[in-house]
């Protein structure tokens, strides 16, 4: 088991006090924190052997490739695809997008399908809002339950309309919902739809295999799972890659350019246009050591009995909850409410005591909406939170909710 207390220390910004108050970080599932490794080993890199990549012949130059490389290889290795079958982007948002220009726009014609789920974050529902206005074809949902699990009768039911591209996400960013993916690409796969998934949520959480779970495409990003901010990447199946134009031209991205034309460069970096974010993705590949080291079984053993502790005290103060109730159908996250309270209220009342968590509507309108509310409040979890870190939260909550009369 994690021994978060011992994690902790890793972390420098855990160790900030406000008012002898120590900091407790409930908003991994928006940012994680950084261990020091991480933060070492990108200033290292700027200390040590800055200079750009795949470009110089001289050693600096040769150890930042090396570096920049063997993290896209740690990468791949730990979602078990192909270093060439990663491509390294800025985030989970703009894999998605890469994905809808690119594949979307060859793919997609007047009237056909895509089809989504209400379990999105906004960054995988807009990139496809967007492909579906330019080519004058249409987007369907799936439905949730009221419970926040996807409709899978809902889910078949629409893929009769024959989608071309199906997006879903690997865990849902408000109630943690860990929908059947395997099942879910199988059927998809089934009616002769690319499958994108958006790993935002779920990478950082759980053992991920993209060969076994079968998906075409997913978006991965790093901050999320202890990396900087501002590198991300997208697994793609080589068979798609090859066939897809760039997204982005300019420098590296080409084989041969003429004044009228030019030839694209092999995998990964024809996706790869420009100066990328080296130190971002060196630093990814400390997080992904981090990761490895702790083992994901124990990571996703640690969060479910975070959130059984949370879901415990939570519910037992009348608060309402939403999503799964059963940890092994969710991650780490807890999205509730306080009767009587804004979202936001609460979420500056833990504030006062040094609690962070977050409020609204957390980039997923139409999820928060179909589950009765407009905003909500939501705790989430991650390697360096103790059942402590729990306890103090509920006891703000406690606190707040006798102030205001609704304690039960
Ligand atoms: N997608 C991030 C969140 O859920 C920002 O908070």
């Amino acid at each position: 088991m994690i021994n978060a207390e011992h994690v902790r220390n890793d972390f420098p910004i855990l160790n900030k006090k406000k008012q002898g108050q120590r900091f407790v970080y409930l908003d991994s599932a928006a940012s994680s924190q950084k261990p020091m490794s991480v933060i070492e080993s990108m200033s290292n890199y700027y200390k040590e052997t800055h200079s750009n990549v795949h470009r110089g012949l001289y050693d600096a130059s040769v150890e930042a490739t090396r570096l920049y490389e063997e993290s896209r290889k740690k990468l791949a290795r730990f979602a078990n695809s192909q270093p060439e079958e990663m491509i390294f982007t800025r985030n989970a948002t703009e894999s998605l997008n890469l994905v809808a220009r690119s594949l979307g726009d060859q793919l997609i014609t007047k009237d056909d399908c895509v089809l989504t789920t209400y379990l999105e974050h906004h960054s995988n529902l807009v990139p496809w809002q967007l492909l579906v206005q330019r080519k004058k074809a249409r987007l369907v949902a799936a439905r949730i339950t009221r419970e926040g699990t996807l409709d899978m009768a809902d889910f078949e039911k629409k893929l009769d309309e024959q989608p071309k591209l199906v997006a879903i996400t690997l865990c849902s960013n408000v109630t943690g919902t860990l929908p059947d993916i395997k099942k879910m690409v199988m059927k998809a796969h089934q009616q002769g739809a690319v499958v994108v998934v958006d790993g935002a949520q779920g990478v950082p959480h759980m053992e991920v295999d993209v060969k076994s779970m079968g998906m075409d495409f997913m978006a991965i990003t790093g901050h999320k799972m202890l990396g900087p901010t501002g590198i991300g990447a997208l697994y793609g199946k080589k068979e798609w890659l090859e066939n897809m134009p760039p997204f982005l031209g300019g420098g590296d991205m080409i084989k041969e350019v003429k004044i009228q034309q030019s030839t694209w460069n092999d995998l990964p970096f024809k996706f790869e246009a420009g100066t990328p974010n080296i130190s971002g993705a060196i630093g990814l590949g400390t997080a992904i050591d981090y990761l490895n080291d702790l083992g994901m079984h124990q990571v996703r053993d640690h969060e479910k009995k975070l959130f059984k502790h949370a879901y415990g005290a939570l519910s037992e103060r009348g608060m309402t909850v939403y999503g799964p109730s059963d940890a092994d159908e969710k991650s780490g996250i807890i999205a509730f409410n306080i009767e009587g309270l804004h979202s936001h209220d609460i979420a500056s009342i833990l504030n006062e005591r040094n609690i962070a968590i977050r409020a609204g509507h957390h980039c997923a309108q139409p999820l928060v909406n179909a589950l009765g509310a407009v905003a909500m409040a939501r705790a989430s979890f991650y390697v360096y939170n103790t059942e402590d870190d729990i306890d103090q939260m509920v006891l703000a909550l406690s606190h707040a909710q006798r102030i205001l009369g609704k304690s039960k």
